[in-house]
């Protein structure tokens, strides 16, 4: 048997339709998942969900808002409905800044933007992981993967403008624990925590000045590559992992250094 072999098994990555989501969903097709697409933009995870056909395996994309209950509910009983089943569901969407929420000092954002980016980063998890944890448990089986930030490292956590966003991927590695204890032993529960990794809508967001901080602070000496953190997400979700839950690692290429405040470096 291939190492981490996923084959038969149907994964729902959220936010998979770009970025880290996109890449993760790429190594799932190739390690024999089927892969569903959960986000917002149905072109884009239309597009994803094409690729992973490309790779030989099923693929379903759902326009999903995963801050909506009802949303995801729609979207777990559109995946049993195709697939009857749900092995895997990564938490994957996510930022700091998005589309309904923006990045800010603690006394220039708003209530709005508070609730709405703790709602993407953290409500979602809680809202996702429970519409899908009965089925795992029907199952006799099941692997959730959250995606939080070294920015849930209180060090990393202080620069301005991420204070709302840390404060919720804290909460995603509290939940990591507290679901991996309430719903073992049948389903695992695991974290991974990205620390610097290019993606096409974050990469553009930092500036050269900033890079050069956080290059000097990451021992690898580089950002990583979605690629490189989806490998960790296939080896999590898989049976070479039977025995680990309720644990989170980094994925950072060895950034321990506390960054200076990035006020003027973003
Ligand atoms: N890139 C990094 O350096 C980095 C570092 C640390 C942590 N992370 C974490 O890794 C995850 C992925 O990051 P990324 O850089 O790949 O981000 P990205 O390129 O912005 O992709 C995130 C995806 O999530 C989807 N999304 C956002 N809000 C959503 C919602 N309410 N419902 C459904 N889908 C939603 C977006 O698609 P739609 O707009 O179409 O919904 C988007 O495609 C995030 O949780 C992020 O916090 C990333």
């Amino acid at each position: 048997m291939p190492e981490h072999d996923l084959t038969g098994r149907v994964a729902i990555v959220t936010g998979g339709n770009q970025g880290i989501g996109r890449a993760i969903a790429h190594d799932y097709a190739d390690h024999g998942a089927d892969v569903v697409i959960a986000s917002r933009t149905l072109s884009t995870a239309e597009a994803v969900a094409e690729e992973v056909r490309a790779r030989g395996r099923k693929a379903l994309a759902i326009s999903t808002d995963v801050a909506s209950n009802a949303e995801v509910v729609r979207m777990v009983q559109q995946t049993m409905d195709t697939f009857g089943r749900v092995d895997i569901l990564v938490n994957n969407a996510g930022g700091s800044h998005g589309r309904t929420y923006n990045r800010g000092a603690l006394l220039e954002i708003t209530e709005e933007d508070w609730d709405n980016s703790m709602a993407v980063n953290l409500k979602s998890v809680w809202l996702c992981s429970r519409a899908v944890a009965p089925i795992m448990q029907r199952q006799g089986r099941g692997a959730i993967l959250n995606i939080g930030s070294v920015s849930a490292q209180i060090q990393h956590g202080t620069r301005v403008g991420f204070a709302v966003y840390s404060a919720a991927k804290v909460g995603v590695n509290n939940l990591t624990y507290s679901m991996a204890a309430e719903w073992g032993p049948t389903i695992r529960v695991n974290g991974i925590l990205p620390g610097f990794i290019e993606t096409p809508r974050v990469t553009p967001t930092r500036s050269e000045e900033g890079n050069a901080v956080r290059t000097r602070a990451i021992a690898l000496g580089r950002f990583g590559a979605s690629e490189e953190l989806a490998k960790a997400a296939t080896f999590l979700v898989s049976d070479e992992a039977g025995y680990i839950s309720g644990t989170i690692i980094e994925v950072h290429g060895g950034y321990k250094s506390s960054l200076p405040p990035l006020e003027a470096v973003h």
